[in-house]
């Protein structure tokens, strides 16, 4: 947010809200969800309205859903003996501008478990306030793969796989005109560190020859795409067919004919000898 935006929309709470009597304050968190991506930082903006010193208060992150600690200000100093587990060594309070009220929170790395509601928490001896605030993790996974089978009837079965997305992506398949084609199959399924690993399939006959399949994060509408051109996939997936299937119906035919042939001279030697054999003694 540009400054004078804060400016105004703080005038503007200042106006909607009962001015505080002395002492209070509101607290005021990220006015919009925050998106945070697996793997970097996120920084949890939070400040006190009007300005004031909050060095000498209290200040706290929670989260709900798991209910917990996150991070704990006081006394001048971080104390995190009850901050939740899976934050241990994440967080790092920023408290450069506190004297004027502004702190945040950082978190890094950032985990898929991090996505939820926050609260952070302001006290001072005789007052205390919170904001509220949302946060969503994402995470855009690696370039899609397509592998080609080809099928018993001349089709041709595609599957195509992408691993590392947060939350569950969209994933499509399109023809070279950009329709959808509908899939066979389509499975989804988060590894053991949250992230989803994609895997659809899709049977084409020889006609649609050309398309693409398409992860899509639906947080950051950021899209990830694999094409497949069947005419390149086709002729070298023959070339083995040919080779272990024809080769061997020519030699089983050459075979065949050499034998035919074989017998086929023997019993006219045999025939001869027995014709001129005869003529031979008369
Ligand atoms: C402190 O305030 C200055 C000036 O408004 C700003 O540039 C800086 O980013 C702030 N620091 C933090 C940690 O918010």
């Amino acid at each position: 947010m540009q400054p004078w935006c804060v400016g105004i929309s703080t005038l503007l709470l200042s106006a909607l809200l009962p001015w505080p009597g002395t002492g209070q304050f509101h607290v005021i968190g990220p006015g919009a969800p925050v998106i945070a991506l697996i793997g970097k930082e996120a920084v949890l903006p939070c400040h006190l309205s009007p300005v004031m010193d909050a060095e000498d208060m209290d200040v706290s992150w929670y989260r709900s859903h798991p209910t917990g600690q996150v991070h704990h200000y006081s006394t001048s100093q971080d104390l995190i003996e009850h901050q939740r587990h899976e934050y241990r060594g994440r967080t790092e309070f920023l408290k450069e501008n506190i004297t004027k009220g502004q702190v945040a929170l950082r978190i890094h790395p950032i985990l898929p478990s991090d996505a939820g509601e926050y609260r952070c928490f302001f006290a001072s001896s005789t007052f205390y306030n919170e904001a509220q605030f949302k946060i969503l993790v994402t995470g855009s996974g690696t370039a899609p793969q397509i592998y080609i089978e080809p099928g018993y009837t001349g089709e041709m079965k595609l599957t195509c796989t992408s691993t590392g997305w947060y939350p569950e992506p969209e994933v499509q398949w399109r023809d070279v005109r950009g329709q959808r084609l509908t899939s066979a199959s389509e499975t989804k399924t988060a590894a053991e560190n949250g992230l989803f690993h994609v895997e659809t399939s899709i049977t084409v006959d020889t006609r649609s020859r050309d398309g693409s399949c398409t992860i899509r994060n639906p947080v950051l509408r950021e899209e990830k795409e694999a094409q497949f051109s069947l005419s390149d996939a086709v002729f070298p997936r023959l070339w083995p067919w040919i080779v272990g299937f024809a080769v061997p119906l020519c030699l089983l035919a050459a075979g065949t004919t050499f034998s035919v042939l074989f017998v086929c001279t023997k019993r006219r030697k045999r025939l001869i000898k027995k014709q001129y054999g005869k003529l031979f003694w008369i």
